[in-house]
């Protein structure tokens, strides 16, 4: 049972945007990491707040993971605005196919009823293979559209949990270890002061397009995000979060 009830939603929001210096804070009511069902509500917020900051020749760069899954079956109507494009912001970073950015692209796009396009490039390439696909004139062609992305929606997650997820090298995690990674956001991973300790090798946006992309929007649930957050919401001080009641409370009372 949480102290902030419904009513109170606006205050944590307000006390939330104070506490990380950012631009906006959306909450929403629960606790994703007791009720995996706050997904869904998660989803269908972040995909409101989308469709009201898309506009006409919008280009639209997504990340991967269970909540921007999440995001893009939130999704309930088509936009409004003409020539809309949405790609993954960053290359195969993960292995279930239903949470690839390259599924989220498309799935949003089919719902938005705009443009994709997709990015065909592992995430375990070696440094000569990764050279020689950021040559090849099909990827060029989606990489340097997605630098011109004025909108990029993407996951936060937990250093600890995506390292796990992704199979990392022991001498990699002894490295996020050691300089105390704790967040982890489009294949880069952070301090909790926001600064880079690793990044994934794959192709997509780079932290300097990141830092330029006018709206940015950053999703993430549960208690156990709390810190992950926290260290994201470093980045950039125009981001906008979309967040649930159980990571609201336990930043403003630990944080
Ligand atoms: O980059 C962070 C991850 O996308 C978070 O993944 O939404 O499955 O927790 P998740």
């Amino acid at each position: 049972e949480y102290i902030y009830k419904l009513r109170g939603i606006k205050d944590i929001e307000e006390k939330l945007k104070k506490k990380l210096n950012i631009h906006e804070v959306k909450v929403v009511p629960g606790n994703l990491e007791e009720n995996q069902y706050m997904m869904v509500d998660l989803g269908k917020t972040t995909a409101a707040l989308i469709l009201s900051k898309i506009h006409d020749n919008s280009i639209i760069g997504v990340t991967g993971g269970s909540t921007m899954a999440a995001v893009a079956h939130g999704i309930e109507k088509p936009s409004k605005s003409n020539n809309v494009i949405v790609l993954p912001a960053r290359g195969g970073i993960g292995k279930e196919v239903e949470s690839q950015a390259n599924t989220i692209a498309a799935e949003m796009a089919r719902r938005l009823k705009c443009q994709y396009q997709l990015l065909h490039a592992s995430d375990t390439l070696g440094q000569q293979a990764l050279e020689s696909i950021l040559q090849d004139p099909e990827i060029q062609k989606v990489t340097n559209v997605i630098k011109t992305a004025d909108l990029l929606v993407f996951g936060i997650g937990r250093a600890d949990t995506m390292a796990d997820r992704r199979d990392l090298s022991p001498e990699v995690i002894e490295k996020l270890n050691s300089h105390k990674a704790v967040a982890e956001a489009f294949g880069f991973y952070f301090t909790r002061e926001g600064d880079i300790v690793y990044e994934m090798k794959t192709v997509g946006i780079s932290y300097c397009d990141f830092q330029r992309i006018s709206t940015v929007i950053g999703v993430a649930g549960g208690a156990n995000k709390a810190e992950a957050i926290v260290a994201i919401s470093k980045l950039k001080k125009s981001m906008i979060l979309v967040t649930d009641e159980g990571a609201a409370v336990e930043i403003l009372e630990k944080y």
